[in-house]
């Protein structure tokens, strides 16, 4: 990656004098990878963000924006361009309606919403990570996907320069998917569109997903959450390879996916460990940092596991979690 220049560097500077240089991503991401971002500007004003991608665009700065650092790889090399970090944590509740800005934390909108009465998103406080980054990656967890609740997103389209009001449909979400992961927008807003229900009943169902992921998930530890998307087939002959060695159990062909995570485990993956980065024992689609990993750690990991899953199963699994400075 080319090195951004000192002329680029001190022009941005001197619009955002507060933007930050060669700060260590280690700091931002759950992973606790990644080496210094060259310019690191928190904004918690969207109309802040448009300003600093536009400025950056004028000066052929590289650009990207992070909510929570939840689902992201930066590379030991860190990134010659400019990270912005999304800090705007307003949110407001109208009704059904609840609306937020992308630096609002996704377990504390579930929380609110809980609060207020509403049902249909308890299941956020499962998602690590802010609002927006959940919007970007139709996040989900426990049966809800971002996709089931979204109504509209506020988002500026960095390629026309236009504020632009997007409906469900119009966001284009797919499993983990959106149109914002193909077309480069700003998320300003994200409003959901939940159910009346009570305070009470909402706030149990909080506390059994909180219950549900610590039973299955790695609890205080540094990690990506899964790290690849789960495999969906519409054919079942894909499946050969892995049904010559295993029963599938009956739910998955339903639904026609097969968790990573398993797939992982059935081939004793688990544990796995590239320097200090491991496949976690308690769940074989998360990969954790045991302290002091490197990306580089990370990537022969999963490069290890995606060519096993391929060659012994015949199953190519995508990634998930979205990478920085490669
Ligand atoms: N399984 C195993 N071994 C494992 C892991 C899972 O056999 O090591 C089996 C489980 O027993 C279960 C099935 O695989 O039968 C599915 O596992 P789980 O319920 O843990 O869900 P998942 O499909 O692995 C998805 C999301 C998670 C979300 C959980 C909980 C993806 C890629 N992952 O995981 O989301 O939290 O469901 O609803 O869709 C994320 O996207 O980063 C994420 C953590």
């Amino acid at each position: 990656m080319n090195q951004l220049t000192d002329q680029q560097v001190q022009q941005f500077k001197a619009i955002f004098p507060s933007a930050l240089e060669n700060e260590l991503m280690v700091a931002h991401t759950y992973l606790k990878i990644g080496g210094p971002a060259r310019l690191y500007l928190v904004a918690a004003t969207g109309d802040e963000i448009v300003h600093a991608v536009e400025e950056a665009k004028k000066l052929s700065i590289p650009w990207y924006v992070i909510g929570g650092g939840s689902n992201l790889l930066v590379s030991d090399e860190g990134f010659q361009g400019l990270v912005i970090q999304a800090t705007g944590r307003t949110m407001s509740i109208d009704g059904t309606s609840v609306s937020a800005a992308p630096g609002v934390f996704t377990g504390s909108l579930a929380r609110s919403a809980a609060d207020a009465g509403l049902t249909g998103f308890e299941w956020g406080v499962g998602v690590p990570g802010t609002v927006g980054g959940a919007t970007y990656g139709d996040a989900g967890c426990f049966g809800g996907e971002m996709r089931d609740v979204v109504s509209a997103v506020e988002a500026y389209d960095v390629t026309s320069g236009k504020r632009v009001t997007y409906s469900n449909e119009e966001c284009r979400f797919g499993y983990r998917d959106s149109r914002f992961k193909h077309e480069p927008h700003i998320i300003l807003k994200t409003t959901l569109t939940l159910r009346q229900g009570d305070k009470v009943s909402a706030r149990a169902k909080i506390d059994e997903i909180m219950g549900k992921r610590k039973d299955t998930q790695p609890q205080g530890a540094f990690s990506a959450g899964c790290l690849f998307k789960n495999f969906d087939f519409t054919d079942d002959s894909v499946l050969e390879k892995l049904k010559r060695e295993d029963e599938v159990p009956p739910e998955f062909l339903a639904k026609h996916r097969i968790p990573a995570g398993w797939l992982i485990d059935k081939l004793g993956l688990k544990g796995t460990t590239v320097g200090k980065a491991q496949v976690s024992p308690v769940h074989g689609n998360f990969l954790v940092n045991l302290g002091g990993a490197r990306a580089q750690d990370v990537m022969a990991l999963s490069s290890m596991v995606k060519m096993k899953v391929r060659d012994e199963l015949g199953i190519l699994l995508e990634d998930e979690v979205q990478y920085l400075g490669f």
